[in-house]
């Protein structure tokens, strides 16, 4: 089945496809299962014409919470590394692959993130692509497998192509100039890495940041 006819978002998108439509449109998704459990939908946040656009994998509790994305631990990471690669959180956009919280119940009150499947990602797309439509970003930022294989394909592999610039597939968005896209790995993961090893995590992701800042050219 092709994307464009998977059940999913595609359905509950507005005629006008500006941001402020769109996040209104997306409190009502039922595109997927995810939206019974979530308390409510977490729409892209930040600067309506950002040269960069960050994307996540999902909100996470306080995201859900809160209706924002990056507002918990991970986006205070995310937060320092932009600040230390030099990119100014105010011009970004950020947002996530997926646009409801996706968790199960530890001992009846503690949430435990679940990483969304795949066809929660295909189903969800539509949203992804109308922000990137919206916001004509010139970099797209894939924190993680979720974000890069949504926009990359499933075969993609971060860990192999990590901080590269490369395009988008043909036909996935009507932009032109074609955003570049540079994969990294997800902010949560840095966090979890309390090895010996953190630092390095740690400098690789800003190194990977830095790179994208490089791909913005200065014209706007
Ligand atoms: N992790 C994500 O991928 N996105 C968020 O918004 C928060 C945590
Ligand atoms: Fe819709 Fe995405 Fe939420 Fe699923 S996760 S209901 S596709 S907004």
């Amino acid at each position: 089945m092709t994307a464009a006819k998977a059940p999913g978002a595609a359905r509950y998108l507005p005629a006008e496809h500006g941001l402020d439509a769109l996040r209104a449109a997306a409190q009502c998704c039922r595109g997927c299962p995810l939206f019974a459990d979530a308390t409510q939908t977490v729409f892209g946040r930040g600067h309506p014409g950002a040269s960069i656009m960050l994307v996540g994998e999902q909100p996470g509790d306080q995201e859900d919470r809160v209706g924002e994305p990056f507002v918990g631990p991970a986006g205070r990471l995310l937060a320092r590394a932009l600040e230390d690669a030099g990119v100014d959180r105010a011009s970004t956009y950020e947002t996530n692959a997926v646009k409801h919280f996706k968790f199960t119940r530890k001992s009846g009150k503690r949430r435990i993130h679940q990483k969304p499947g795949r066809t929660e990602v295909v189903a969800c797309r539509p949203w992804l692509i109308a922000e990137i439509e919206a916001v004509r970003p010139q970099v797209i930022v894939c924190l993680g497998a979720t974000a890069a294989q949504s926009l990359l394909g499933a075969a993609f592999r971060v860990s192999a192509e990590r901080g590269r610039r490369v395009l988008l597939p043909a036909s996935l968005v009507d932009l032109e100039p074609e955003p570049v896209v540079v994969a990294t790995v997800h902010p949560s993961a840095v966090l979890r890495d309390r090895s010996e090893r953190h630092d390095e995590s740690y400098r690789l992701f800003v190194d990977d940041l830095r790179s994208a800042r490089s791909g913005v050219v200065a014209t706007r």
